[in-house]
């Protein structure tokens, strides 16, 4: 069984859960300190995606393996994936950048031309008067620092807490090639 054709049926039975849509990211900082977020998990091409913006200091964890997770409650199942990435070519993310709200949009810019993603500013207050001072009205392309991710796991490790018997159902996937080896694990 491919983990990922899984994941994909196991995330359209929780469609209607609130986290569906979601995944947090793990990801080690230059200092080698743990790092999570919450992203987006989109399907691009039929991939797993995350889409970023490069000014912030994630995108460079980004460039090395990471961690990827999902629960979501409405199934009782809980995935752990380690993933390698690969870049998602710039006419599309900028064809799917074209799909987000004016804010967000305005916001890519602003790290463009102002400050970077996570930079620290003064105030919010600050924030706002910078934002209008830059009158970056509705940008109708996406800045360069615009960035998607495909997603590549290697490892996957499936846990169902919803059994009759109460004992949960816990499998790790391993790529090997392009095979995906099996194992069951001690829950
Ligand atoms: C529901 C939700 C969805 C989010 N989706 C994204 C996303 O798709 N891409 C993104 O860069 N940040 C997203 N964020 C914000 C990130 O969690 C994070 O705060 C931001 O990217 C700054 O992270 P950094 O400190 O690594 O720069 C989301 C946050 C929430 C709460």
């Amino acid at each position: 069984m491919n983990p990922l054709s899984l994941f994909s049926r196991d995330r359209t039975r929780a469609s209607g859960d609130p986290m569906a849509a979601l995944c947090t990211v793990a990801t080690v900082d230059n200092r080698g300190k743990p790092q999570l977020r919450t992203l987006v998990l989109r399907d691009v091409d039929s991939h797993l995606a995350i889409f970023v913006n490069a000014t912030s200091p994630k995108w460079a964890d980004l460039q090395h393996d990471f961690a990827v997770h999902t629960y979501w409650p409405s199934i009782a199942v809980q995935y752990r994936m380690q993933v390698t990435s690969e870049p998602i070519d710039a006419q599309k993310v900028h064809a799917s950048w074209q799909l987000r709200p004016d804010m967000p949009k305005q916001m890519d810019w602003f790290y463009e031309q102002i400050a970077p993603q996570s930079s620290v500013i003064e105030s919010r207050g600050q924030l706002h008067q910078q934002l209008n001072g830059a009158n970056l009205g509705t940008p109708v392309a996406a800045p360069t620092n615009a960035r998607g991710l495909y997603l590549r796991p290697f490892i996957v490790e499936r846990l169902d807490l919803n059994q009759p018997d109460g004992l949960h159902d816990r499998t790790r996937y391993q790529l090997d090639g392009d095979h995906w080896h099996c194992q069951t694990l001690v829950p």
